[in-house]
C-alpha cells in the first residue's frame, strides 16, 4: 500500500481532472483543466456543454498526469474514478475512459463518490487526520454534514433542504451583477463591506439541516426591491444597499448556519476533530469562523489548501487507493450515478 500509484480521474461537474497519487497521500503530479471560462457567458455550468468538453479534455489530462508523475500505465496499480454524484453525462466520460484504460493495461478499479472525496482531500496534506470525525463538504452542488469514522465511511447527519452554499454563492453573485464563478467575487467583495450593515434571515431550528433559498430571496429584495422576481413588477426599492455590505452580510449569513451547524453535531456525536471539503471550503470568512469556533470549542479543524478544495483528481486517487486497500473496488461494471 506504501508504494501503490493510484491514476485518478474526475470529470462530474465542470472540470477535467488526473492525478497520481503514491500510497494514498503522496501527490505525485495533479492536473486540473477547468472549463469556468466556456460556462461564464452562460452563468453557470451548461451539461451538454460540459460533456463534449470533457470528451475533448480527458485523454490529454490523463497522459499529462501520468508525464507529470514520472510514470507508465504500467507501473499503476489501481485507477479510481469519480462515479457518483454529479452530472451524468459529465460522469460517464469518466467512468468511460477509466474502464477503458482498466481494461486496456489489465488493472483494477475503484469507483469513487465525489463527497468522500472531498473530505479525504483533508487526508493529502495531513495524513493522520483521526476518525471519527464531523466533516462538512460545502461546494456547488452539495452542502452536508456527515459523522465520519473512516476515509470511505461517512454517516450523514443533514443536508441542504434547497440550494448547496456554493450555489447560493454563485446565484446571489448573479443577482448583484458580480460574474461568475460566484463564490470568490462575493469573498473578496465582502472584505470591504460591513457584515452587520444588512439584516438577513437566520432559520435556525436546532436541526442538522441547511437551507439557503431564505437569505438568496432576502439579497433578490434587498438589491432588486420586494417581491423582484415573482413575476410582479416590485414595490418601489428601498436605496440598494453598498454591495459591499449586501456581499458580507449575505455571507455571515451563510458562515453562520455552517459554523454553528458543523460545532453542533460535533458536539452532539463528542468527535475531536472536524473536517471541512469543497469549493466553499474556499472561503476565508469560513475559514476564519470555523476556526475560531472550534479553537474555542476544544476542537482539531481540518481544511484543505484551496487547490484541494476545488474539485481535483489527487482527492479522488487517494481515497481510491485507500478503499483498494481496504478491498473495496469495482468491476467493469461500474455505472455512474447522478444523486445519491
Ligand atoms: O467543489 P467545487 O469545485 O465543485 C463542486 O463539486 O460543486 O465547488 C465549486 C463552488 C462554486 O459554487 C464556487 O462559487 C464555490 O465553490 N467557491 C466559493 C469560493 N471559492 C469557490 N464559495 C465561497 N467563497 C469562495 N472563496
Ligand atoms: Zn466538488
Amino acid at each position: 500500500m506504501k508504494d501503490l500509484l493510484c491514476l485518478g480521474i474526475e470529470t462530474s461537474c465542470d472540470e477535467t481532472a488526473a492525478a497520481v497519487v503514491r500510497g494514498g497521500v503522496e501527490v505525485l503530479s495533479n492536473v486540473v483543466r477547468t472549463q469556468v471560462e466556456i460556462h461564464r457567458i452562460f452563468g453557470g455550468v451548461v451539461p451538454e456543454i460540459a460533456c463534449r468538453a470533457h470528451a475533448e479534455a480527458i485523454g490529454p489530462v490523463v497522459d499529462k498526469a501520468l508525464a507529470d508523475a514520472g510514470v507508465k500505465l504500467d507501473a499503476v496499480g489501481v485507477i479510481a474514478v469519480t462515479s457518483q454524484p454529479g452530472l451524468i453525462g459529465a460522469l460517464l466520460i469518466g467512468v468511460s475512459a477509466a474502464k477503458a484504460l482498466a481494461l486496456g493495461a489489465g488493472k483494477p478499479i475503484v469507483g469513487v463518490d465525489h463527497i468522500a472525496a472531498h473530505l479525504y482531500a483533508n487526508r493529502l496534506v495531513h495524513p493522520d487526520l483521526p476518525y471519527p470525525n464531523v466533516g462538512l463538504v460545502v461546494s456547488g452542488g452539495h452542502t452536508a454534514l456527515y459523522h465520519s469514522t473512516g476515509p470511505a465511511d461517512h454517516e450523514k447527519l443533514g443536508a441542504t433542504r434547497d440550494d448547496a452554499a456554493g450555489e447560493a454563492f454563485d446565484k446571489v453573485a448573479k443577482i448583484m451583477g458580480l460574474g461568475y464563478p460566484g463564490g470568490p467575487l462575493i469573498d473578496r467583495m465582502a472584505r470591504d463591506g460591513n457584515a452587520k450593515a444588512v439584516a438577513m434571515p437566520r432559520l435556525d431550528d436546532g436541526g442538522p439541516d441547511f437551507s439557503f433559498s431564505g437569505v438568496k430571496t432576502a439579497v433578490l429584495y434587498k438589491w432588486k426591491g420586494q417581491n423582484a422576481g415573482k413575476g410582479k413588477r416590485p414595490k418601489a426599492a428601498p436605496p440598494r444597499p453598498k454591495p459591499e455590505d449586501l456581499a458580507a452580510s449575505f455571507q455571515e449569513a451563510v458562515v453562520d448556519a455552517l459554523v454553528s451547524k458543523t460545532l453542533r453535531a460535533a458536539a452532539e456525536r463528542g468527535v475531536k476533530a472536524v473536517a471541512v471539503g469543497g469549493g466553499v471550503a474556499c472561503n476565508s470568512r469560513l475559514r476564519e469562523r470555523m476556526g475560531e469556533a472550534c479553537h474555542a470549542a476544544g476542537l482539531r479543524l481540518y481544511v484543505p489548501p484551496v487547490m484541494y478544495c476545488t474539485d481535483n483528481a489527487a482527492m479522488v486517487a487517494g481515497l481510491g487507493s485507500a478503499m483498494f486497500g481496504m478491498g473495496r473496488v469495482s468491476t467493469l461494471e461500474l455505472d455512474a450515478v447522478a444523486t445519491v
